[in-house]
This record gives structure tokens, C-alpha cells and sequence, in this order.
């Protein structure tokens, strides 16, 4: 017989019946001592006599398993399902099985059968979740194990899954955000204008809501039409509940999307007249600010919308810091010179402002500015020549944000005054160090690819970075 093929089950012979049930005796008692390769073959013979298959051929299966032969393993459960279609423990073990050779496609598959045929089997569930996980479905596996925590109430170790998978899936920076009492003030004073000035009937549109924080913002202003969307359905979820407790359900809809899967007509019964999005990440435009106002404005909002933040700025200066250089430069290392390593340094490095110790060597300059109100954007690039004030060795440029909400309201998370928020400073390194003097000009080149910012020296091969001071 091979490893692979299912075994037959003819009725067994009546004088036989005694020695097989002796075979039978002898399998299990090898088993309970853990002899399993000598129980195999008695299992086999058992079943090749047709004697208790329903109940031996799972138990072969487990065996085969265990000992490492799953493609035999498989051809037993397909053997138990093809005189028990849809057992769910043969699809649970299907499932595992396939799981261990790399098939996470099938696996799921199997054990989503499995959960489906037995509804209350919490070790399906965890598993299906452990699954999904793994297969990169973090939502769908977070759903799977609140599922099964509800069927095991109180289990740690599901507890613990739960709350590893939300850290995954909730970046850590929302409670800093949400606990930045200075971000969230200046946001609904912007709101708050925007709503007297639109009316209390105007369509609020919400994009990348979190906690639903700034919708209920535009609820307390008194706006009565409010379209939420939030791309990550535990976040949604969480803010649908949060909305809720705070008695703004009828006026607040959330939906689980991406903004641009939201639709007039659907979502949205007409244009928004207010826009209020805060989806600026410590580098401005990661989080694809560029795509996803754009998207707005040409398919979500009127052409007069009044649009929160209306810009942003990313700000720098030029800085020296030994702390730093550590970070982003290498060269020799235990006497050996890995210095090509540096190649693969960071491209951008979040740091704590006041927390890190760093020096400045120019005043601080504007890098980059997006006006958001605007209906499209090119990428950009243009050279920018920053002077210094004190002689250094410069490892890049720290950034920050200037954020424009409105007239009159603005935020910044400048490195000297903001310590504990959501947002980071951000080093751009230079390729390598630059000793630079006061009165010196480093010329840059400074843009964005539309998602990310691009800041780099100019011409340093050539030497042409710095033009020295006379
Ligand atoms: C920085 S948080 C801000 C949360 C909330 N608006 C606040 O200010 O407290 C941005 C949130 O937007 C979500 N998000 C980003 N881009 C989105 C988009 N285009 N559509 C839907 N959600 C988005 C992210 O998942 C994240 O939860």
C-alpha cells in the first residue's frame, strides 16, 4: 500500500472477528504507551478487515499525522468525508493538516467548512483565527477570535491573541493622538467655524475617522449629516460604539471603507459641504494624503467645500546629533570596515524631539507645502539652499509639521514645544555626514512623490552640496 492511498473497508469475515478485535486491543494499548509505529500498522490491518472503520480511520489519521506522513493523513480524512461529507472533525483536521504543508489557502478553506458544520466548536475557531492570522487576514482572524472568546469566555490565551492582533491592526500612535489635547483643540475650533459658516445642515464628510472624535466634534458644532469611513473595520467597529456612547448615532453614519469606495448616491446622499480629514502622518503625506484628497474633491465634495486642514507644511533645520549618527551612519565596526552597510540605513528616521538629544545648525525652513483646498497635485522637487549658523558635522534634517486648519487656526508639532503627541520628528539623513561652518549654504533638493518627502543633499558626489561661505 502506498503512503498515499485511501484504504478499503470490506466487511470483516465472522471467524475472523475475534482477531481483529485482539488487533484492535493491541493498537490501542501501543498507542496509550505512545508505541505509535507499532500501532499503525495493527490500525491498518483493522480497517483493511473492515472492522469499526468509522471510528479507526480518524484515529490512523491522527496517528499519521503525528508521525509526520500528512499526505496519508489526508487520504484517511478523505476516506471519513467521502462516507461522512461535511464531518467536521475530518475538515478541522484537513485543515491543520494543510496548514502544516504550506496550503493556507486550502486550510482555511477546510476550517471555515469545519466552523460552518459545527458553529460551537471553539478550538475551530481559534484555529481558523491562528489561520488567518498567519495567512495575513488580520480583521477577519480578529473577528475569528472574538468569535471564539464569546464560545470560551474568560480564556487567556484568545484574550491575549485579541489584543496582540488589535496592536497590529491600531497603530500605536491613536492614543497619543487622542490625548493631545492642543491637536484636538485646534481641530474643533476649525470645525466649529466650518459648521457656523455652513449651517447646521451641511453634509459633514469624515474621512479616516479613528475613535470618531472629530465627527462627534462636528455633531456637538451642530451639523446633523455626518458621513464617517474608517478602512480599518476594528477601529470602525470601536468608533460605531464610541459614537453610540456618546448619544451621536443618528446624526453619525460610519462606514468600513476606504474613502474612495465611498459613493454620492450611496453613502452619501449629496456632495459633502465640509471635509474634515486628519489622515497627516509625522512625514506629512505617507497615509496617502495626496490620492485621498484628490479623490474627494473630484468625486465627494462641492466645489466650494470648505476643506479641514486646508494645508500642511513640512518644516526642518538643518541638525548635528552623535546620538543620531549612530543611528543612520556606519563605517568601521570590531576593526572591519562595513561602511557599505550605510547604503541600507534608514531613509527616515521618527525620533522624540525632546526627548533625543540633537543640535541645530539652521534656522528652520519651509520644505514642502501642499495646499489641500487644491483639486490635483503634481509631484514635486525643487533645490532649496539652507544657510548655516553653527559650525557642525549636519546628519540630516529634522522635520515637523505646520498644519493650517483655518483662518486663524493652526497646529505644529515643533521639536522645541511639542513632546507628547501623536506625531514624531522625523530625521532625513543625509547619505553620509557633512562637516559644514557657519555661513556656509547647503543647497537641497527637497519635493515629494506624492506620498512620500524627498529630501537629499545635491550633487554631494561631485561635492556641490555646499557652497562654502567667502
Ligand atoms: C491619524 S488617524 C486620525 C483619526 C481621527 N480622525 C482623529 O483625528 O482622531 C487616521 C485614521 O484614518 C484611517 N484612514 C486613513 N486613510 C483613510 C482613507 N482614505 N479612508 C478611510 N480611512 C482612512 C486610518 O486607518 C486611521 O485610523
Amino acid at each position: 500500500m502506498t503512503d498515499t492511498a485511501p484504504l478499503c473497508a470490506p466487511s470483516p469475515h465472522p471467524a475472523d472477528l475475534a482477531a481483529i478485535r485482539a488487533t484492535l486491543e493491541e493498537a490501542l494499548a501501543l498507542q496509550q504507551a505512545g508505541n505509535l509505529a507499532a500501532a499503525e500498522p495493527r490500525y491498518r490491518r483493522v480497517i483493511e478487515a473492515g472492522y469499526r472503520v468509522a471510528e479507526v480511520r480518524p484515529i490512523l489519521a491522527g496517528i499519521m499525522a503525528v508521525r509526520g506522513h500528512l499526505p496519508a493523513a489526508l487520504a484517511l480524512w478523505d476516506a471519513v468525508l467521502a462516507d461522512d461529507p461535511g464531518n467536521p472533525v475530518a475538515l478541522h483536521e484537513q485543515g491543520l493538516i494543510n496548514g502544516r504543508l504550506g496550503r493556507s489557502a486550502d486550510a482555511i478553506a477546510m476550517l471555515r467548512a469545519s466552523f460552518a458544520a459545527d458553529p460551537e466548536n471553539a478550538v475551530t475557531a481559534n484555529n481558523l483565527a491562528v489561520m488567518l492570522a498567519d495567512a495575513g487576514e488580520r480583521s477577519e482572524a480578529l473577528e475569528m477570535f472574538a468569535r471564539a472568546l464569546a464560545l470560551q469566555p474568560g480564556n487567556l490565551h484568545i484574550e491575549h491573541q485579541i489584543r496582540r492582533l488589535s496592536a497590529e491592526l491600531v497603530p500605536f500612535w491613536h492614543i497619543p493622538m487622542l490625548n493631545d489635547a492642543r491637536r484636538n483643540g485646534a481641530f474643533e475650533a476649525a470645525i466649529i467655524a466650518a459648521v457656523a459658516a455652513a449651517g447646521p445642515d451641511a453634509r459633514v464628510l469624515d474621512i479616516g475617522t479613528g475613535s470618531g472624535l472629530l465627527s462627534m466634534m462636528a455633531a456637538r458644532a451642530g451639523a446633523s449629516a455626518i458621513t464617517a469611513c474608517e478602512v480599518v473595520p476594528v477601529i470602525a467597529d470601536t468608533a460605531r460604539a464610541i459614537i453610540a456612547d456618546n448619544g451621536y448615532a443618528d446624526r453619525i453614519a460610519v462606514h468600513t471603507a476606504l474613502s474612495s469606495a465611498l459613493e454620492v448616491g450611496r453613502e452619501l446622499d449629496a456632495r459633502a459641504d465640509i471635509l474634515v480629514s486628519e489622515i497627516l502622518s509625522s512625514d506629512l503625506l505617507t497615509e496617502k494624503v495626496i490620492d485621498t484628497f484628490e479623490d474627494a474633491h473630484a468625486r465627494l465634495l462641492k466645489d466650494d467645500a470648505i476643506v479641514i486642514p486646508r494645508a500642511a507644511a513640512a518644516i526642518g533645520c538643518l541638525v548635528e546629533s552623535p546620538v543620531l549618527a549612530d543611528y543612520v551612519f556606519v563605517d568601521r565596526v570590531s576593526g572591519f570596515d562595513v561602511s557599505r552597510f550605510g547604503a541600507l540605513g534608514p531613509q527616515k528616521l521618527p525620533i522624540h524631539g525632546t526627548m533625543t538629544d540633537w543640535t541645530r545648525l539652521s534656522d528652520d525652513v519651509e520644505l514642502v507645502r501642499i495646499d489641500l483646498t487644491q483639486r490635483r497635485h503634481d509631484s514635486d522637487l525643487q533645490t532649496l539652499d539652507i544657510r548655516v549658523t553653527a559650525d557642525g558635522t549636519a546628519a540630516g534634517i529634522v522635520q515637523w509639521m505646520h498644519v493650517d486648519l483655518a483662518e486663524g487656526i493652526s497646529f505644529d508639532n515643533h521639536p522645541d514645544g511639542y513632546c507628547d503627541g501623536g506625531w514624531l520628528q522625523v530625521l532625513h539623513p543625509f547619505p553620509a555626514p557633512i562637516a559644514v561652518r557657519a555661513g556656509d549654504v547647503l543647497r537641497l533638493a527637497v519635493g515629494h512623490d506624492r506620498v512620500t518627502l524627498i529630501v537629499r543633499p545635491l550633487d554631494l558626489a561631485a561635492g556641490g552640496a555646499l557652497l562654502q561661505a567667502a
